[in-house]
């Protein structure tokens, strides 16, 4: 038994050194002490020994197990060494390497044209506002003096969230108007950017959801003038000292009287191009004085204060300012497109 023992004990102790992982130690733990195990059998024919024999050989056996826990603890350190000295190896940072660059993005052109536009104006004094895209018909058309039975209230333009038509996805910027009227204390100045919908089939010049800005002046005294006269700077600052604009009458039920803007073609100077198909004109936006009625809806005495609005479509501006041909451009998000501005 004594040479079993001492064969178990050298055998077990070249087995550790030899092992080159964690899991191959585990199986010789087993093999060697564990129930099973070959120390294990060995102590099993301890009732065949004598009397005197059996603490002798006891003690031995205690040994050689104690032996081979400790060996089997070194063998499992130097292991977890080594494989922590190659971790480190294969993490090591080379810091020569040269890094991989960053692609930044940056502006789409529409936000360009837009913060050029909030420039010129916060320049002049007014506040931009940001408004409900989810408003009521009582703003985006009562209080705009388009009550009941008006032809842009009719479902086959508008997008209503209920049977009643009550709550919609405002169909322009001009419901800002009202609550700029509702929250300011006079005089206003304010311009109010942000999305529009309706049902619009997209097509080159079409889309069911695109930009407005609308803009709002009101105090005493205000005239078409003044309206004429801010705008005029505006396009001038947008696309050069000396382009000219006109205005034609047209109708917006919020204003009295109404007009369309017109900017003379910037590419063809008035000779009539592609850009301008042949007019020589491109429209840029609807406005007008405010129509004294809605001034009254808001609680403003129209006998004392009088104003005028504006709504330019923002898209519409940012391809002419950037001479893009077509509409869809502008929301496909194509990088090759984006990268050019
Ligand atoms: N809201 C009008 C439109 O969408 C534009 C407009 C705004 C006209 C303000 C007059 C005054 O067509």
């Amino acid at each position: 038994m004594k040479e079993q023992l001492a064969k178990i004990r050298a055998e077990a102790l070249a087995s550790f050194q030899e092992a080159k992982a964690a899991a191959d130690l585990d199986t010789l733990r087993v093999r060697y002490l564990g129930k099973k195990g070959e120390l294990t059998a060995v102590l099993k024919q301890m009732g065949k020994l004598s009397a005197e024999e059996r603490p002798v050989m006891g003690q031995l056996a205690n040994d050689v197990r104690a032996a081979l826990e400790n060996a089997l603890e070194d063998c499992s350190r130097r292991l977890e060494a080594a494989a922590l000295e190659l971790r480190l190896k294969a993490e090591t940072l080379d810091v020569t390497i040269p890094g991989k660059a960053v692609s930044l993005g940056h502006q789409h052109p529409m936000y360009i044209a837009l913060d050029e536009i909030k420039d010129i104006f916060i320049g002049m004094g007014f506040e931009v506002l940001d408004g409900p895209e989810v408003e009521l018909a009582v703003y985006n058309f009562d209080k705009l003096n388009a009550e009941e039975g008006h032809p842009s209230r009719d479902w086959s333009d508008t997008f209503y969230f209920d049977n009643e038509s009550r709550v919609m996805l405002r169909s322009q910027t001009s419901p800002m108007q009202v609550r700029a009227m509702e929250t300011r204390s006079l005089p206003i100045r304010v311009i109010a950017p942000g999305r529009v919908y309706r049902k619009d089939e997209v097509d080159a010049t079409h889309s069911p959801m695109f930009h407005q800005v609308e803009g709002l002046v009101i105090d005493k005294g205000v005239t078409m003038a003044d309206l004429k006269g801010t705008l005029n700077t505006v396009v001038e600052q947008l696309y050069g000292k000396g382009t000219k604009t006109r205005f034609r009458p047209h109708h917006f039920p919020f204003t009295e009287p109404s007009c369309e803007m017109d900017m003379q073609c910037h590419k063809c100077g008035g000779a009539g191009c592609s850009t301008c198909k042949g007019e020589g004109w491109i429209e840029l936006l609807g406005a007008g004085m405010v129509h004294p009625r809605v001034l009254e809806m808001a609680g403003i005495d129209s006998e004392v204060y009088s104003g005028w609005a504006f709504g330019l479509g923002l898209e519409r501006t940012a391809l002419k300012r950037f001479k893009i041909a077509d509409l869809r451009l502008i929301f496909e998000n194509d990088v090759r497109f984006l990268e050019q501005f």
